[in-house]
């Protein structure tokens, strides 16, 4: 089955070709943070505050569009590289934002997960993390994934590392123990969107991404809006996705 001629209303109800769960998986490179807040004479650090903003309009407004699953790349484990100032003050917006969205999540109906290793995080955001994940665990209208000190390869890594001497696998056991690796589960991307003007996947969800519809944007993040998100869903939905198979026209 294809998207391509679904209306963005007709995509919350309808079966997605490839997302396991009903509704699409949008999963966000949000790109662009720091160049905002240089452009403007800004700290590096207020441009990621403006992203965290950019974050939360995102989120409110994906399940009307069709969006079962948001996926957001928060800190790459290669962002390890930068500043430790960079970097905290971005795990310090990240143990604010479950804070102060928490109680708000439960009411949307939002459940929070975290991908990525948890074992460099400090113990308070750890701990943080967990009591929003349990107190959320029930949201069934979004199902909300930050990706934090996340790398695709290392998780691809350990799930295959679980697989060490078996000698039949399936390429659904595989993405099972992927899932567990990530603990925030792992279902099909269907979009993948990147702002900030670069057009690479920088090693987030490889595995997911193998057949997902890619849509790369100059704005950066902080400008991203609900409209943005909308605009993408709509060229998504007229892409035509075939999977390796001939589009139906040719088909027949
Ligand atoms: C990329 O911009 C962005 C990041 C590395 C951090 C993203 C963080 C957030 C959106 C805030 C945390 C999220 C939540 C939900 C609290 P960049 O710094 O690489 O920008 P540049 O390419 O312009 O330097």
């Amino acid at each position: 089955m294809l998207m391509h001629h679904l209306t963005i209303q007709q995509i919350s109800t309808a079966q997605p070709a490839i997302a396991q769960a009903p509704g699409l998986h949008v999963a966000i490179i949000s790109d662009g943070n720091g160049r905002w807040a240089t452009s403007r004479g800004l700290p590096r650090s207020a441009g990621h505050r403006a992203g965290a903003e950019s974050a939360r309009r995102v989120i409110q407004a994906a399940p009307r569009l069709g969006i079962h699953t948001l996926t957001l790349f928060a800190l790459s484990s290669a962002n390890w590289k930068r500043p430790a100032a960079e970097v905290n003050a971005i795990l310090r917006l990240l143990h604010e934002y479950l804070f102060t969205e928490t109680t708000h999540c439960i009411d949307e109906g939002v459940r929070l997960s975290l991908i990525g290793r948890r074992d460099r995080l400090p113990a308070t955001l750890r701990q943080a993390i967990a009591d929003s994940e349990a107190a959320t665990a029930k949201g069934t209208r979004l199902h909300l994934r930050l990706a934090v000190d996340y790398s695709a390869r290392e998780a691809i890594y350990h799930a295959a590392c679980r697989f060490y001497k078996v000698t039949e696998l399936s390429p659904e056991s595989f993405s099972n123990v992927l899932a567990e690796v990530h603990r925030g589960g792992s279902t099909e991307v269907d979009l993948l969107i990147r702002t900030g003007g670069e057009q690479r996947l920088s090693d987030f969800l490889l595995w997911e991404c193998a057949f997902a519809e890619f849509v790369f944007l100059q704005k950066r993040w902080p400008d991203f809006t609900a409209a943005d998100l909308e605009a993408a869903v709509r060229e998504f939905g007229q892409r035509e996705r075939t999977r390796g198979a001939l589009p139906d026209a040719i088909a027949g």
